[in-house]
């Protein structure tokens, strides 16, 4: 009896297999790293033949721990960071380029002339996206436009565009299947969120021939089987979604005005709004949550560009620490007195103030600051920044009424510390679940529930289980100071 189901998590840093029980217990987990390549200041590539060994090996170590085999396998769901692009030659499976990362600043320019001709009203219209670099649509253009020939054979139809679950798919199932769902569409600046399909205006707008671009799936779908040569049997594919879309299922926030927050790379917090499309006017994104049985669920989105990255950079840049879990003590053995803020603006700066070329920064460094203080101002820049996001959220959100309770994932929220200063600084409970993989267990949920295994969303959303809740206990008027002190730096920041 085939009873569990593997989850794909290819996130920015590190590829993830993660095989589930029927009881959704973890049975095996793979992780692999692959290498972050930096060519120019502010461009970010990954090679996507790592990212597929990666993922192989992942998925071959997560079978091997659980003690099953392939065919034990009911279903596969996949998540992976979105935006991400990846061009490959259809004829071989080969991409004609590294792939472009999210977090990628290279079209900057490109935005910024956009934007300047007026074009981002209609963006923002039919996508709910800005017109900022983090989206796929301009670094498609830029991979047209500068490697040799690629234009003409992408017109020709020869060459696949698709974010990473696409690629995915493709290499899973020997090419048989270019598809992608519709939670990885909305991302790419071409899709129309509203009519639920790719837009010929858009793609014109960024010089993107629908030749190359994948099917739309729902995000509980038939994706086809992996070639019976992979893994040691052919297994479905059955759920694909955006690594923020998995964690905002795997967390159960299916109710309108339900909110989660993840901490990986970056920090993405969604807030359902159910089947209205709501518009920020407060310079957040309009997404889809998530598409199932053709309905779309929609969301207002806050993308923080930096969160574990700037724990990474206290590690590997700094080398303040061996390992980041040393990071929470080390920052709470802070000297209380000391204001230092650090503005992580390493790749820019994303909502709610969009301004690709801003970069890093640390204010009120005194001759007594040291590794404590550096690391409790990374740690803090994190929840300060999620803070202005849940005020803008509360700002477009009509029924928000300053009760918001947040559901919290990500490598992050282990740390006591870090989560207590978080309810503290957003003066509202913040909510660890006891399952803390839940951007595996939402993509495992869309592929298990669709293979008829697991239980329907009433019941996955029931068996939510909250660990530990952390209640704000910040007087106010530190609270006041804090915000002041952090928005000063923002300001000082930002670049015009
Ligand atoms: O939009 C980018 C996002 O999907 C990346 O997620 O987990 O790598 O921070 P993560």
């Amino acid at each position: 009896m085939q009873k569990f189901i593997l989850a794909i998590d290819q996130g920015t840093t590190s590829s993830r297999a993660i095989i589930f029980d029927k009881d959704r217990r973890i049975a095996g987990v793979g992780q692999k790293e692959f290498t972050q390549h930096f060519p120019q200041d502010g461009w970010v590539e990954h090679d996507p033949e790592e990212i597929w060994d990666s993922v192989v090996w992942s998925v071959k170590k997560a079978i091997k721990e659980a003690g099953i085999a392939a065919g034990d396998i009911a279903a596969i769901g996949i998540t992976n960071q979105r935006e991400t692009v990846v061009i490959w030659d259809r004829e071989t499976g080969k991409p004609i380029h590294n792939a472009i990362v999210w977090q990628d600043r290279r079209t900057s320019a490109l935005c910024a002339r956009l934007k300047k001709d007026g074009h981002e009203k209609l963006v923002t219209r039919k996508t709910g996206l800005l017109l900022d670099p983090y989206f796929s649509g301009t670094k498609v253009k830029w991979l047209l436009d500068k490697v040799k020939g690629a234009r003409g054979r992408a017109e020709n139809g020869e060459l696949a565009f698709g974010t990473v679950d696409s690629f995915l798919i493709w290499r899973l199932t020997g090419g048989k299947v270019h598809a992608t769902d519709a939670t990885n569409a909305g991302r790419t600046l071409l899709f129309d969120i509203g009519r639920n399909q790719w837009d010929e205006q858009l793609c014109d707008l960024l010089d993107v021939p629908m030749a190359v671009l994948p099917e739309v799936k729902d995000c509980a779908d038939d994706f086809g089987v992996t070639e019976a040569g992979l893994f040691g049997a052919a297994i479905p594919i059955l759920g694909v979604a955006g690594d923020q879309h998995a964690a905002t299922i795997g967390q159960a926030c299916f109710e309108p005005g339900m909110v989660k927050s993840t901490y990986g790379t970056g920090c993405f917090a969604l807030l359902n709004t159910g089947t209205d499309m709501v518009r920020s006017k407060n310079r957040l994104l309009t997404t889809i949550a998530y598409r199932l049985d053709g309905e779309t669920t929609y969301a207002l989105e806050g993308s923080i560009f930096i969160a574990g990255a700037a724990v990474q950079w206290i590690r590997d840049g700094l080398k303040l620490v061996k390992h980041a879990s040393e990071t929470g003590p080390l920052a709470q053995s802070a000297d209380p007195t000391q204001h230092v803020y650090m503005v992580p603006a390493f790749v820019g700066l994303g909502a709610p103030w969009w301004d690709a070329e801003a970069r890093g920064a640390i204010y009120g460094l005194t001759r007594n600051s040291g590794p404590a203080e550096i690391a409790r101002a990374a740690l803090e820049a994190v929840c300060y920044q999620t803070r202005d996001l849940l005020t803008a959220m509360r700002k477009d959100w009509k029924s928000g009424n300053g009760d918001t309770v947040l559901r919290v994932d990500g490598g992050m929220v282990a740390s006591d510390w870090t989560m207590q200063f978080l309810a503290d600084i957003l003066d509202a409970p913040v909510d660890r679940p006891t399952i803390l993989e839940t951007t595996a267990l939402g993509a495992a949920w869309l592929a298990g529930m669709k293979a008829g295994i697991w239980p329907d969303m009433r019941k996955f959303a029931a068996s939510w289980e909250c660990d530990t809740r952390f209640e704000p206990q910040m007087d106010a008027r530190t609270r006041k100071d804090k915000v002041k002190g952090w928005d000063e730096a923002v300001r000082r920041t930002l670049s015009a």
